[in-house]
């Protein structure tokens, strides 16, 4: 059986082996403190000891927030617990009270599982701020690895690289309307 908890925190080094497990990349856990003291609240997962799923909600102030980081172990997959980790987050925002809005993006092949999840597809953007400045004239020389775009035509033919993932979706959930 499957232990939720909210804004619970977890082993910080736990936490960085799930996303490395269900990521890849290197996550030692050491950022987590700093990323959750900005959060609204977090859902986590456990089964018996072990973190197996984890989801963060960030927070504007006002009435919008932000799923991020939906995660669940790939050992744990499609028995749920994503769905229910984003249902618990969801019902947390609202209980908070205030909050209109929950956004999410995601790549296109989740967008079933967001779907599912009660979110509606919307257009949205996403700008990568470490790679990409639009900057006016005069140029400047770009450092290496950044791309400077002066006028329209540079910056669309950036913008494909900009956020190097591929193509992203959106959704987003109303959250001062009757629980999902
Ligand atoms: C995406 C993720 C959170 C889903 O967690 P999960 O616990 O496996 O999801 P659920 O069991 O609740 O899935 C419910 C339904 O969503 C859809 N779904 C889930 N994972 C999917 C995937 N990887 N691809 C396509 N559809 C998926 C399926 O329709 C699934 O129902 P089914 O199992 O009956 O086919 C998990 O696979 C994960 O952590 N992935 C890696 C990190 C990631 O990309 N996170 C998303 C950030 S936006």
């Amino acid at each position: 059986m499957i232990d939720y908890r909210v804004r619970d925190l977890p082993d910080l080094s736990a936490l960085g082996q799930l996303r490395q497990a269900a990521w890849g990349g290197h996550d030692d856990g050491s950022a987590w403190s700093r990323i959750l003291e900005h959060s609204l609240t977090w859902i986590t997962a456990f089964d018996g000891t072990e973190l197996v799923g984890f989801v963060n909600v960030a927070w504007d102030g006002g009435v919008h927030a932000f799923l991020l980081d939906t995660t669940v172990h790939p050992g744990w997959a499609r028995r749920g617990i994503g769905t229910e980790l984003v249902r618990r987050a969801a019902a947390a925002a609202r209980e908070h009270g205030g909050l209109e809005w929950l956004h999410v993006d995601y790549e296109p092949h989740l967008s079933g599982f967001y779907e599912l999840c009660g979110f509606t597809p919307t257009p949205a953007g996403l700008l990568r701020l470490d790679r990409f400045f639009w900057l006016p004239f005069p140029p400047v020389p770009s450092p290496p690895g950044y791309h400077l775009a002066h006028d329209r035509r540079t910056e669309k033919a950036l913008r494909g690289r900009q956020t190097g993932q591929g193509r992203r979706c959106a959704g987003h959930v109303r959250l001062d309307c009757p629980a999902l």
